[in-house]
């Protein structure tokens, strides 16, 4: 069984949708700490529900972020960490902690990269009257939103949809393939080899591509 961290920075729905397939025993892993960098974020309060180590690394209190990132290794060393999972983790990682976990964190983002990498992505898709939008699950490597892709879900975007309908739906999509991609990840059917995203048993070039009707 897979050791997995989870980062956080607020809600936490994805913890919560990766922490309930544990339980099912539909990831053949198990979470041995979730770490937020914010010391009030509602995930925390998730993570006490499910009884899972939960970390507060507070970034403000550091004098840069190497010091801030070391910290976190340190724990991802000391718990012997397979798979990183950021779900709403919300700070940038430098090159140090990105380059040493290389091909075992993965991070998950609201667009279907390479649209719209960084904040306000639903915005952006309203904005510009965009037909379709979607998630990315993707390796992080040094440079923002822009690791190896593994994984996307798309959506409808139906037109006069407010933002936080659209969110919603989003986080529909988001609360289904990340845990399906976790597992995938801890059974080892997908991982990275000289940075392409390998896909065992399975002829695809290319990553994964689901659209959903939610
Ligand atoms: C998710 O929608 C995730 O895609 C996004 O933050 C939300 C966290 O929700 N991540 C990013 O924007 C990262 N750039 P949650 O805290 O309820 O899981």
């Amino acid at each position: 069984m897979k050791k997995i961290a989870v980062l956080i920075s607020g809600s936490g729905s994805n913890l919560e949708a990766i922490a309930k397939a544990c339980e099912k025993n539909e990831i053949n892993g198990e979470i041995k700490c979730v770490i937020s960098n914010v010391p009030n974020a509602f995930g925390l309060e998730r993570a006490k529900k499910y009884n899972l180590r939960s970390i507060v690394i507070d970034h403000s209190l550091f004098d840069s972020r190497i010091e801030f990132e070391k910290e976190i290794d340190k724990y991802l060393s000391l718990l012997k960490i397979d798979v990183i999972v950021l779900a709403g983790f919300m700070r940038i990682l430098g090159k140090d902690i990105t380059n040493k976990y290389f091909g075992k964190m993965i991070n998950l983002h609201p667009s279907l990269l390479p649209l719209y990498p960084g904040l306000n992505t639903h915005l952006n898709v309203l904005q510009n009257k965009d037909k379709s939008h979607g998630i990315s699950i993707h390796y992080v490597s040094a440079e923002l939103d822009a690791g190896p892709i593994i994984a996307q879900g798309s959506i409808k975007v139906n037109s006069n949809q407010s933002i936080s309908v659209l969110e919603n739906r989003i986080h529909e999509v988001e609360h289904i393939l990340l845990p399906e991609i976790v597992n995938e990840i801890c059974n080892e059917n997908i991982y990275l080899k000289d940075n392409i995203v390998i896909f065992k048993n399975n002829e695809r070039s290319g990553h994964i591509l689901k659209h959903y009707d939610v």
